[in-house]
């Protein structure tokens, strides 16, 4: 679209008491500026200019890869028109520019839209009638409801202060009259400020056509200044992506009780319990089960897997039909193959597991291959690392490692091996072969235990 776009994003966040810039705090997952830029690039503006200043290179490090970005530094914060100042010479001043602010996250872009539509050529201004107007600029019409300005609730007087409608502070500034505007402002007033805000005065009194447009919802324009305010918006956000999940018909055992800091991807007939926190990429295929406060993150469920209660994962997959869990950990680089189980207390790194074996308990898999229906006995360790290097260890179809057994790697178990439990294999076990390292039993019959030595 034609149209320049400014965040103003230098505020320094001193309620949110916290060394973390204001526009770095994630909201489900993500930086409050970065909710701010996606919604903002929906609408594919010209220019795409942040204005930042407190923590400047923490923002502008977490956004380095954000090669659109345009960046103005407000070094000392002087009011929300000396920051737009800043970016000005960063703009094309034939298109209009829209303005948005770095701590309201929640804004649609379908509200963006109106706003642009319905404003034309004109100036837009997005306010909303709330019933605590409070703290916020209020918008002043004359008798025939045109808007002549908008005043600070510090600068109010008594009758100006029962205005219930407020300036959201997202306008759009019509092109061309911008730069003679800002430079135009002045500071006289309750802040010290330069106010952008004072140039729809100056628009009104020029004849200029003011529209105002209203979000959807007042959510949408709440902007963020502590931390009670940040966990709010956290929680509309949370359940407006619980309720697009019930819509699709994924079945939640509490809306309220499971957070989305990523995308999560659902089939048909998915279930999820309370508690669950699923972050990154997160795909869950048809009739996927997930129990109780599981945590996963870039992960791919495939159909018909159970997931049961405490179940952690992180870049891994599980295949079709498989069960994992309860309390069992899957890290990056684990791929389970269809109907593989995998129980409580185990963990499994960077390895792939075939189809139909199991590790029900207790074990440590790290860089392996394990083939199919291979079963691994409780308490099995594989040990890949020799303190400088780690090694692989490859186990395949059908093998069975007893219980306690440790697999010194680099080492192969071959196909339809037997490891006995308890045993340490350093060696490879060929083939249907049974190998075992165990110590031979002893029996001393009638063995007499120490007993303690008389000191006195
Ligand atoms: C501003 C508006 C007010 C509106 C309210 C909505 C002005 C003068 N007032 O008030 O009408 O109701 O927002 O929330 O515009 N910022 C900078 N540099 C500055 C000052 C602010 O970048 O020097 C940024 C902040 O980071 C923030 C935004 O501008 O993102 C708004 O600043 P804030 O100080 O919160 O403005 P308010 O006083 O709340
Ligand atoms: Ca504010």
């Amino acid at each position: 679209m034609s149209l320049n776009i400014v965040i103003l994003a230098a505020g320094q966040g001193k309620r949110m008491y916290s060394a973390c810039p204001k526009v770095l705090h994630p909201l489900a997952g993500k930086p409050l500026l970065r909710h701010v830029l996606e919604t903002a690039r929906q609408l594919h503006p010209a220019r795409l200019a942040v204005v930042y200043g407190h923590g400047g290179d923490a923002v502008r490090q977490a956004f380095s890869s954000d090669t659109d970005i345009l960046w103005a530094l407000q070094s000392e914060q002087r009011g929300t028109g000396h920051a737009l100042a800043q970016a000005l010479p960063l703009l094309d001043a034939t298109l209009p520019t829209l303005t948005l602010y770095g701590d309201v996250p929640l804004v649609e872009k379908t509200t963006l839209e109106r706003l642009l539509l319905q404003s034309g050529e004109d100036m837009g201004l997005l306010t909303v009638d709330l019933d605590h107007p409070q703290g916020y600029g209020r918008v002043v019409r004359d008798e025939q409801g045109r808007v002549r300005g908008i005043v600070e609730e510090r600068d109010a007087t008594d009758a100006e202060r029962a205005i219930t409608e407020i300036n959201t502070g997202i306008l759009l500034l019509p092109r061309g009259v911008l730069g003679g505007w800002l430079a135009g402002l002045k500071n006289e007033n309750a802040q010290g400020e330069y106010y952008l805000t004072d140039v729809v005065a100056r628009a009104a009194s020029g004849g200029m056509t003011i529209h105002t447009t209203h979000p959807a919802a007042a959510w949408e324009v709440e902007g963020v200044n502590d931390q009670r305010q940040l966990a709010a918006l956290e929680r509309v956000h949370q359940r407006r992506s619980a309720d697009r999940l019930l819509l699709q018909g994924v079945s939640l055992a509490d809306p309220s009780r499971v957070d989305i800091r990523g995308h999560l991807v659902c089939g048909r007939g998915v279930r999820i319990d309370v508690g669950c926190v699923f972050g990154g990429e997160v795909h869950l295929e048809d009739g996927v089960a997930i129990g109780p406060y599981c945590v996963i993150n870039d992960a791919r469920i495939a159909a018909g897997a159970r997931l049961a209660a405490f179940t952690h994962i992180d870049g891994a997959s599980v295949g079709a039909n498989g069960v994992v869990g309860p309390y069992a950990r899957l890290r990056p680089g684990t791929e389970l193959a269809a109907g593989a189980h995998v129980g409580n207390f185990v963990e499994i790194k960077n390895s792939r597991i075939g189809s139909d074996s199991k590790a029900n308990h207790l074990t440590y898999i790290g860089d392996a291959d394990i083939g199919a229906r291979v079963n691994v006995g409780a308490g099995v360790i594989t040990c890949n690392y020799d303190g400088a290097n780690k090694f692989r260890t490859c186990i395949e179809d059908d093998a069975f490692i007893g219980s306690g057994s440790q697999l010194v790697a680099p080492v192969q178990v071959g196909k339809g091996a037997t490891i006995g439990a308890g045993t340490t294999l350093t060696r490879d076990a060929p083939a249907n072969a049974l190998a075992i390292s165990r110590v031979r039993q002893n029996i001393i019959a009638d063995w007499k235990r120490p007993s303690k030595k008389d000191t006195q």
